[in-house]
């Protein structure tokens, strides 16, 4: 297994919109173990293949990790096929670094995809979940959370990351 470099803000990888997979191969099956290890050594809750350069519809994600009983899940293809209520969370992000806001989403979430031998599965999620597959979800479609806050918001956040990427 590899660490994969994350790539940050303003990488054009991360607004892109990724491709269904379409092939479950043994690279494929590699490529998820890699990005599994890339966000357990982040560490964070989860990561979308754009963050590792790769633009297929790829998410890794473990809430569990947080009472030190990790449970790795993986989708390929996800999407929001129900929502209800609202939840406002304090989210931050791999690519963009030392940012974070409180950003309005779904409370709960019904998410559709495949498992990563390309079973079909299902997950009924609230809360900090629901708030974590949005995210990747967002990510999968080229969008970041910055992009859900105010225009002003927003440009503050950008001028932010700009400057830290011209320090680099
Ligand atoms: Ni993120």
């Amino acid at each position: 297994m590899a660490i994969l470099p994350i790539r940050l803000y303003p990488d054009p990888v991360l607004l892109t919109e990724a491709r269904e997979v379409t092939d479950i191969n043994g690279e494929l099956q590699r490529f998820i173990d890699n990005m599994a290890a890339t966000m357990y050594h982040a560490p964070g809750l989860g990561l979308a293949a754009n963050q590792v350069g790769d633009l297929r519809r790829v998410i890794v994600f473990d809430v569990a990790q947080r009472d030190g009983s990790p449970e790795l899940k993986v989708m390929l293809n996800p999407r929001i096929v129900a929502c209800e209520g609202e939840i406002i969370h304090n989210e931050g992000c791999l690519s963009l670094p030392d940012c974070s806001a409180e950003v309005r989403r779904h409370r709960k979430i019904c998410v559709a995809g495949f498992d990563r031998e390309g079973k079909p599965m299902e997950i009924e999620a609230e809360d900090l979940l629901a708030v974590v597959l949005q995210h990747e979800i967002d990510h999968l479609n080229g969008k970041l959370f910055i992009d859900r806050l105010s225009r002003l918001k927003r440009m503050l956040f950008i001028k932010k990351l700009k400057k830290q990427a011209a320090a680099k």
